[in-house]
């Protein structure tokens, strides 16, 4: 270990800010659809709103990997109220850029729902699909209640087939990487969300 890298660990000292990097540095990206700066402010206050609507039961944090996870991070960080956190995994697109509507559950909860108030985190809404079968199958385990905070809603007809509660930001329907959402396992760590260039995602 260097010299300054032990003098960070060891002291504790509050460290500087890395200066961010400018936004169009990924190859590939079109365009900046939400800065990171927006997606800060938004994530405060949604939040503030989480924190007094569950100021009586703190929740059960319910994130839908992979791309929720930064999201939640952010999120939970900004929160003020003590909350207990999990994760489930559905299937996604893969490397395809529509949702098949066929959705499994690849990774079930660590925790029992049953009589607790649940939150669940997730990326984007698009279809909708997703969103509404987990709903399906946390329903039926007896939750006193079940909200969801969508970071990403994507404005389109028809309208998702399940309510999102809190939303950070409507979106065009274009397909939309960074941010923990991927394209084929990529972007993911982009701390914005981007539109790529169509012709890498066979759409151009
Ligand atoms: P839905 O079932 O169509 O609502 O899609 C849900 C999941 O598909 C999200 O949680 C994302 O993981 C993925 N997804 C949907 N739209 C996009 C997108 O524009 N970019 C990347 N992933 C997406």
């Amino acid at each position: 270990m260097s010299d300054a890298a032990e003098t960070a660990a060891g002291t504790l000292e509050p460290q500087p800010e890395p200066e961010p990097e400018p936004e169009s540095r990924a190859a590939g990206v079109a365009r900046v659809l939400v800065s990171r700066s927006a997606i800060v402010t938004r994530t405060i206050e949604l939040a503030r709103e989480l924190d007094r609507e569950y100021q009586t039961a703190p929740p059960l944090m319910i994130g839908v990997l992979t791309g929720a996870v930064i999201f939640m991070a952010d999120l939970m960080r900004a929160m003020t109220i003590p909350v207990e956190i999990d994760f489930m995994a559905v299937s996604s697109y893969g490397a395809a850029t529509k949702s098949s509507g066929v959705v499994r559950i690849l990774k079930d909860l660590n925790h029992e729902i049953e009589g607790r108030r649940v939150l669940i985190v997730e990326d984007i809404v698009d279809s909708g699909l997703t969103l509404s079968y987990l709903m399906d199958v946390l329903e039926h385990r007896n939750p006193i209640d079940i909200r969801v905070v969508a970071l990403l809603l994507k404005d389109k007809q028809p309208l998702p087939p399940v309510r999102v509660d809190l939303v950070g930001f409507t979106i065009p329907d274009e397909f939309v990487v960074g941010y923990g959402l991927d394209y084929a396992g990529r972007y993911r760590n982009l701390p914005y969300v981007a539109v790529l260039d169509p012709t890498l995602i066979g759409e151009g």
